[in-house]
């Protein structure tokens, strides 16, 4: 079955690198931009349900129909109702959809929509265009099928990527899609990009894996997500922002420390940490690119000191000049960079292994 995973703007290289540990016979099908605001990549499983582990992606659709050679103009919408009345997927589509939600819940009815967004020209509106779909559905469904503005029971997805058309049932719920923690500060991740930077330092059970600049927990709890793992911390100057650590992270995950430790003398013992994850203050919101100047060799350099040899660091920050500087052979083996958008703005996440 074809499905498509959305996540941040950027992150669909680390998804695939999370989607192949779920299913290693899953091949990936390409990724695709959209409205800038998300990554989709497209990949091909025969078990769909192992992807609902995923904690990368933000969203799971089921692919039932798909073409690159969408027409230009009034022929495109004819072809898009064809598609969505005939495709052969929609029946998959369904059923998976059922075996994830929790069915129809014996209602004699069943309510759809059509959501549609579009980038590039092709000679009628978007909103024609997911029109169109809901004629092909609405004749393919019969009486049985309401469709309705809001609230629907099943959601049909149209993707218009130039001549390429994707149309999809989306498979996760709101449920499924709500990890909000209850305490947010202005510069909390989001759960996806913090479950992008764990799956980077390859999750081990006897990790000790500490997280510097903490903030509201995200990529603790990510980490306490991703498996097994010997004991977690996590430390921050910020009293506001551990009380959020500590009200998100709540009793669930065990062992976990919270410390008011600067990021720079941390009182742990040499090579004792096997992976740190963590994103340092950018110098927008928090900090200044001045005051980075000072902190970032420091925190690279006490991360050195912490971590045993061959332990991973992964960091999230625009500051490229520094980060090029300071996490350098030969202390540092750089082991990837993935660029990304974080609040709209590009960033980068660094991977690497002590030397
Ligand atoms: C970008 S935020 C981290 C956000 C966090 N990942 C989250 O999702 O909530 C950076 C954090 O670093 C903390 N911080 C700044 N300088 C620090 C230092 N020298 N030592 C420890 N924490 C520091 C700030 O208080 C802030 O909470």
């Amino acid at each position: 079955m074809l499905l498509m995973l959305h996540t941040a703007p950027g992150l669909d290289r680390v998804l695939w690198r999370e989607v192949r540990s779920l299913d290693p016979y899953a091949t990936n099908e390409g990724a695709r931009l959209v409205a800038g605001r998300n990554s989709a990549l497209l990949i091909a499983t025969e078990d769909p349900e192992l992807m609902l582990r995923s904690r990368i992606a933000e969203d799971l659709y089921a692919v039932f129909a798909h073409t690159q050679q969408l027409e230009l103009g009034r022929r495109g919408l004819e072809q898009l109702t064809m598609l969505a009345r005939t495709a052969p997927g929609w029946d998959d589509a369904l059923r998976l959809h059922a075996q994830i939600t929790g069915g129809r819940g014996g209602r004699r009815t069943s309510t759809y929509r059509v959501i549609s967004r579009a980038q590039g020209e092709r000679g009628y509106k978007r909103t024609e265009a997911g029109q169109a779909v809901a004629a092909g559905l609405r004749a393919r469904l019969g009486q049985k099928w309401r469709l309705v503005e809001d609230d629907a029971q099943v959601e049909v997805w149209l993707t218009l990527l130039g001549t390429e058309a994707i149309i999809a049932v989306r498979l996760t719920t709101r449920e499924q899609r709500h990890r909000d923690k209850s305490a947010n500060l202005p510069a909390s991740l989001r759960p996806a990009v913090a479950a992008a930077l764990v799956n980077l330092t390859d999750p081990a059970p006897d990790d000790l894996f500490l997280d510097p600049f903490c903030g509201t927990g995200t990529i603790l709890i990510e980490r306490a997500l991703a498996g097994r793992y010997r004991l977690l911390i996590g430390s921050d100057r910020s009293k506001e922002a551990l009380a959020a650590a500590e009200e998100n992270i709540g009793t669930r995950h065990k062992p976990l420390e919270l410390h008011d430790w600067d990021a720079t003398q941390i009182p742990l013992e040499d090579g004792s940490v096997s992976a740190i994850a963590t994103n340092p203050p950018f110098g927008e919101q928090i900090g200044s690119h001045e005051e980075n100047r000072r902190l970032y060799p420091a925190f690279l350099s006490e991360a050195h000191r912490l971590l045993r040899p061959g332990g991973r660091l992964v960091v999230l920050t625009p500051e490229a000049d520094l980060m090029k500087r300071h996490l350098a052979p030969p202390k540092w083996t750089t082991t990837g960079r993935f660029g990304l958008r974080v609040l709209g703005r590009p960033a980068s996440i660094y991977s690497a292994r002590r030397s």
